[in-house]
């Protein structure tokens, strides 16, 4: 019943401030924001509120909110152009995902498979945040009735879930309130893995420092990641099928195909049969290139701190603006407001 012809496009993402971007996050997510906010009214958010699902120290939260305000802006998103902004600012977006709670199913969430990862074995003592994350997430997202969600592929289930809670919505109280919201998934990018173990994707909660480029490291760091990352012992193959059963020789092709915005066929023909030293030499630059100026940006901003609180507080404004009123229209079909 839903349809999108009637509502205005929109973009909208959220990036977790959980201590340092990496360059997963950076070419599955970020990079690939920075188009689209010249086609679409585009809002970007630091999702603090999902971040505290798990511990995080009050006293070092503000400086991890405002890294990730610097690295969308270094990386090219003109707080101009689109919304950059606090999700704790908009007290909206509690307050819908709330009546979302309502309306998601408990064995949806049972579903999720980040929740099972990230609980693990200890399902029984992590946080109720933890469970009800995705949630907060489709909140997010329809709060602003946003029509279009770019993210890395790990939250495809949790778009999923949100399209679920749309429907479920729509029809519950048959009206048309929400647009359906699409993923938009950059295939070159969709999943980085680790730079150890080509099974795992690239995440800041890996044990191993060399697992993972972080945005803020430097040339020669970078370049100490990619020499120590794992490969095959034997060149690198012929063939893409052969390629198949070779994750680390595969990511480390997609990292050069996603940082130069090149097709990955391409990548490989080049470095068929060529030695790893080879690509990892001109991987090297290759990462430096792109990686060093917004690094050197990030550094710049992260040293102003005032600047870019000031930048989310009037984004925050900007967005509130947008909320409240979907959260009116929210109120009244699902019978909550005072007839005025
Ligand atoms: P993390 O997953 O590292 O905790 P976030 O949850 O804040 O980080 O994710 C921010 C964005 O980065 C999301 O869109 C997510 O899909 C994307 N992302 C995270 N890790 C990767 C990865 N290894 N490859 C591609 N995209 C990723
Ligand atoms: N859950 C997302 C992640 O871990 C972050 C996020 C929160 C998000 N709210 C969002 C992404 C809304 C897109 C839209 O990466």
């Amino acid at each position: 019943m839903s349809s999108n012809k009637d509502f205005p496009r929109r973009v909208l993402s959220g990036v977790q401030p959980t201590g340092g971007l990496h360059l997963g996050n950076y070419l599955g997510a970020i990079k690939n924001f920075v188009p689209l906010q010249e086609k679409f009214q585009s809002l970007f958010c630091v999702v603090d509120l999902h971040a505290i699902t798990v511990w995080q120290e009050p006293k070092e939260l503000m400086s991890k909110k405002c890294e990730v305000a610097a690295a969308f802006i270094a990386s090219g998103i003109d707080p101009k152009k689109s919304i950059v902004f606090n999700q704790s600012q908009v007290a909206e977006h509690l307050q819908l995902a709330w009546i979302l709670n309502c309306v998601a199913r408990m064995g949806w969430l049972n579903r999720m498979t980040q929740f099972k990862d990230k609980a693990g074995k200890n399902k029984e003592n992590v946080s109720v945040g933890l469970f009800t994350y995705p949630v907060l997430m489709a909140s997010d997202i329809m709060i602003y009735k946003a029509t279009h969600v770019p993210v890395g592929e790990d939250q495809k289930q949790h778009l999923e879930l949100a399209r679920d809670i749309v429907q479920k919505f729509n029809n519950d109280f048959k009206k048309n309130v929400f647009p359906m919201p699409e993923p938009i998934i950059m295939k070159s990018a969709a999943r980085i893995m680790s730079l150890r173990d080509g099974t795992k994707k690239m995440s800041k909660s890996d044990i191993s420092e060399y697992s993972r480029i972080m945005l803020t490291d430097s040339d020669d760091e970078i370049s100490k990641k990619i020499k120590k990352a794992k490969t095959d012992a034997m060149p690198l193959p012929n063939s893409l099928k052969e390629l198949e059963n070779m994750p680390e020789a595969t990511n480390l092709l997609t990292i050069y195909a996603a940082c130069e915005d090149e097709n990955f066929e391409l990548v490989f023909n080049r470095y068929q049969g060529k030695n790893f030293s080879e690509l990892k030499k001109d991987l090297i630059d290759i990462v430096i290139n792109k990686l060093s100026p917004i690094r050197d940006e990030m550094i710049k901003l992260t040293s102003d701190e005032d600047y870019l609180q000031k930048i989310l507080q009037s984004g925050s404004l900007d967005a509130k603006k947008i909320a409240t009123e979907v959260l009116k229209e929210v109120y009244d079909v699902v019978g909550l407001n005072f007839s005025s």
